[in-house]
């Protein structure tokens, strides 16, 4: 019974390139209001979107040894490109030692139940080389097209808040205009940063288009996930840990945002 609870109080890592992957920490929080969070931002490296597949394997690698030390009980991978390149390397190399989830299934599985026939998804350009989402999307979906860009300019854009703008409409006209988005009813926004810019892209396509992120599908996953293992924390005791592996103001105003309330940021010189 003691193992039991002390499972339970153990905390979520949570990592991400940089500072997009507070969207889906905020959102976990908000689900799931009891856990307690460590969150690691890797801004000495990002962007990960512009690294090679065997780099952002060796970053997610040492960064989950960081939060396997920090007693974790799970890990999730809140950033498309780590999803895309490290999930099943980090699967094999920590087996039976943690749980990790990744962004990358909750959305698939919210596009594909509801049988899309025509959808969009942008990203990185590397989780739009590693043609994750258009795979996995074919394989439970076979009758869908899809149709992926990557779009690198919107995430450093949105970091410098350029976003409900001249510049970011002009930005996401461009990117979208593509005759390939012309006839999609669905778009997948398979980045972290881009929840903040959701609004604009629904206004764009008239509402007319259903525009999936991965915020609340990625927090229900961690939520299952947790209520299957048994593992759902009682109570949190202490306040959440917001780390990154390289500090400046700038990086600090910008979390903000991104969580959507105030929090204090921390280095950790795992490098
Ligand atoms: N967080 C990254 C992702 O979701 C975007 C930023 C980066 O390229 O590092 O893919």
């Amino acid at each position: 019974m003691t193992e039991i609870t002390d499972s339970r109080s153990k905390s979520i890592g949570i990592f991400d390139s940089g500072i997009g992957g507070l969207t889906v920490a905020n959102a976990i929080q908000k689900t799931l209001p009891n856990e307690h969070l460590i969150y690691f931002g890797d801004t000495a490296h990002l962007p990960y979107g512009d690294k090679s597949a065997d780099a952002i394997r060796f970053y997610s690698l040492k960064i989950s040894k960081f939060l396997l030390d920090q007693n974790c009980k799970m890990i999730v991978i809140a950033c498309n490109s780590a999803s895309s390149a490290a999930y099943s390397t980090l699967l094999d190399f920590f087996e039976g030692r943690t749980l990790f989830v990744n962004v990358v299934d909750p959305l698939v599985s919210a596009v594909t139940d509801k049988e899309y026939n025509n959808i969009g998804v942008i990203a990185t350009k590397a989780t739009i080389r590693s043609n994750i989402y258009r795979d996995k999307i074919k394989h439970k979906l076979q009758k869908a097209n899809v149709h992926s860009m990557a779009t690198p300019l919107l995430a450093p854009m949105i970091e410098e808040g350029f976003y409900q703008g001249k510049i970011s409409h002009s930005v996401i006209d461009t990117y979208l205009g593509r005759k390939e988005f012309a006839d999609i009813d669905a778009l997948l926004l398979a980045c972290t940063h881009y929840p903040l810019i959701k609004k604009e892209i629904e206004a764009y396509f008239n509402n007319k288009v259903a525009v999936l992120d991965s915020t609340d599908v990625v927090a229900n996953a961690v939520y299952e996930l947790l209520l299957k293992e048994n593992l759902l924390a009682p109570e949190r005791t202490k306040k959440n840990e917001f780390y990154v592996s390289d500090y400046t103001q700038s990086f600090e105003d910008t979390a903000k945002v991104f969580y959507g309330e105030e929090i204090e940021l921390e280095t950790a010189n795992i490098w």
